[in-house]
């Protein structure tokens, strides 16, 4: 998907109406229907299979149930005529509370990232398929007292991880907390675990607070990860945040044993690498489905070793060299502005891969002096210099590179006219039509593509001009500046007016830097020239000096 229209780019009340309502219907499935540990017996009847209360054995297989052993099932709210509506009425207000937190959170705090339908279906997807899995896990482990433990190998860490690579980081934190609630909820639920939970109310608070820990842990050394061993990291702070909570809890406990120790690391540890192990594969696989940029895609992009760039190099050299300047301007710029810098690197670098159709017809690459333009009218020319945006498009598709970098390909022009062209068409016909001479667009609509934008045209100015004096550069840079948000280039991006500022001064500090004037060396004295050729003999006393060697040279300047 690219240049994503305006409407898209936000999450309408339908939007996060839609999407709380399919979560909440799906998490009412999952929190009561499936309730395994309700039993269907009666007293004085054969148990038909053996039943444990807390892990132990009440009833064994063949045996009668007596009354006693009905009380103790009844006790632990093993039977009972089916599902109670307060049991209902309390899953069906979880299933609300969690959605209702999740959709609340998409609507008032608009995540970018996170609007478009399909990445609020992959959203939908993550928040059901992790609830279902704790519901199910922790019906396995929980009402067993001696295997407590184990609900943290859970890797609820893994979803709210998956949705900081993939969307957002913050809609991550809140994915986190409402996992960790419905997790906490989904154990407590089932009655055997929740007589087990209810006895020490320390416990339900103690897993809804390592769950919500060890996903923050995950969500703060994955912000941003440009490599997958990021990840392995990030299952190593899960486990350790996870163990560092129970071990606070376990301190708490006034009946706590040492043996808990060993159980409490190993399923802190299991947990976190699974949940790095999960996240790896979901959001590969996810990313690819869903179309979604990942950083560790970007971060290979960024290595100047792919085949396009290597074709830019051999056969468009100037323009590879405008793309590597271009992009030092760049990614100084979206630094300054908290954009993400890496993108726009990216994005500098393959912004104008299109010239590789006709390198010659771009003045960067015409070194011999010979410009095809003098053979041409203005209108093919402008024809030919704006076709670069839709072959770069056109390439970048079949190189499969990212969308957010294909959409700075297609952005980086915006509307603009291709100006130097249609200045000599008008100079002939005033009257001339405008269209003729403009890009295809559409406008920048990420923050990254206008400073592709911006870095673009300020290289080519200051390349341009003869004076490079700091004064001229702080001109160009102002100028260039106001004549994108004189010509509206700059309305469907998310710059303010104080970041136009920031990125105007990290591109004159940037250009300050390799327009510095330099210091003329001054040429040698003779004295010295004596001193330093009787230096380089002593040096090299060896060296033939019979005419066979080239005379040593004294350079003049450096
Ligand atoms: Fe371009
Ligand atoms: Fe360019």
């Amino acid at each position: 998907m690219l240049a994503m229209p305006l409407a898209d780019r936000k999450v309408s009340a339908l939007r996060a109406g839609a999407f709380g309502l399919v979560v909440a219907v799906a998490l009412i499935f999952i929190l009561f229907p499936m309730f395994p540990n309700r039993l269907n017996v009666q007293e004085g009847e054969v148990a038909g299979e053996t039943i444990r209360v807390h892990g132990q054995v009440v009833v064994g297989e063949g045996e009668v149930i007596t009354a006693s052993v009905m009380q103790d099932l009844r006790d632990a709210g093993l039977v009972g005529a089916g599902l109670g509506t307060d049991d209902v009425a309390a899953a069906v207000l979880a299933a609300l509370l969690g959605a209702t937190a999740l959709a609340g959170y998409l609507y008032l705090f608009q995540p970018k990232e996170a609007s478009s339908p399909p990445r609020l279906l992959l959203l939908a997807l993550l928040v059901i398929v992790w609830a279902l899995a704790a519901r199910l896990f922790l019906a396995q482990v929980l009402p067993d007292n001696d295997r407590f433990y184990l609900a943290y190998i859970l890797p609820v860490a893994a979803a709210p991880m998956v949705v900081a690579s993939l969307l957002d980081a913050a809609l991550a934190i809140t994915v986190a907390t409402t996992l960790a609630f419905l997790a906490t909820f989904a154990g407590f639920y089932q009655p055997d675990a929740r007589a087990a939970l209810g006895g020490n109310p320390l416990e339900a608070f103690q897993m809804v607070s390592v769950y919500v820990l060890g996903s923050l842990a995950g969500i703060y050394t994955i912000h941003r990860a440009e490599r997958v061993n990021r990840y392995l990291l990030a299952g190593a702070v899960v486990a350790l945040a996870s163990f560092a909570g129970l071990l606070m809890f376990w301190l708490l406990d006034a009946q706590r044993e040492l043996v808990d120790l060993p159980w409490m690391l190993a399923a802190s540890a299991l947990g976190g690498l699974v949940s790095a192990v999960i996240t790896v594969g979901a959001f590969v696989v996810l990313g690819m489905l869903f179309g979604i940029t990942t950083r560790i895609q970007l971060m290979e992009l960024a290595q100047l070793n792919h085949p396009l760039l290597r074709r830019l190099q051999a056969e468009a050299p100037g323009t590879f060299h405008h793309s590597v300047v271009v992009g030092n301007l760049a990614e100084r710029a979206a630094d300054a502005v908290g954009a993400d810098s890496l993108l726009v690197r990216v994005g500098c670098y393959f912004h104008d891969i299109g010239k590789l159709a006709r390198p010659g017809f771009y003045i960067e690459n015409q070194f011999d002096g010979r410009n095809p333009h003098e053979r041409l009218d203005p209108y093919t020319s402008a024809k030919v210099v704006s076709a670069h945006v839709h072959a770069g498009l056109e390439l970048a598709r079949r190189h499969r590179l990212p969308a957010k970098v294909r959409a700075i390909i297609v952005e980086h022009h915006g509307t603009r006219l291709v100006t130097y062209f249609y200045r000599r068409a008008s100079q002939e016909n005033p009257e001339v039509d405008s269209k003729l001479f403009a890009y295809p667009g559409p406008r920048p609509q990420s923050k990254e593509a206008a400073i592709v934008m911006l870095a673009d045209s300020v290289e080519a100015v200051v390349r341009s001009s003869r004076d490079r004096s700091p004064e001229r550069i702080d001109a160009l840079v102002e100028a260039v500046i106001n004549e994108r948000l004189a010509e509206h280039q700059l309305d469907d991006c998310d710059l303010t007016l104080r970041d136009l500022r920031a990125i105007g001064e990290a591109f004159r500090a940037a250009l300050r830097g390799v327009y510095h004037p330099r210091l003329e060396y001054p040429p040698p004295t003779a004295e010295e020239q004596e001193t330093l050729a009787a230096h380089f003999l002593q040096q090299v006393p060896s060296a033939p000096i019979d005419g066979t060697a080239p005379p040593i040279e004294i350079e003049r300047s450096a």
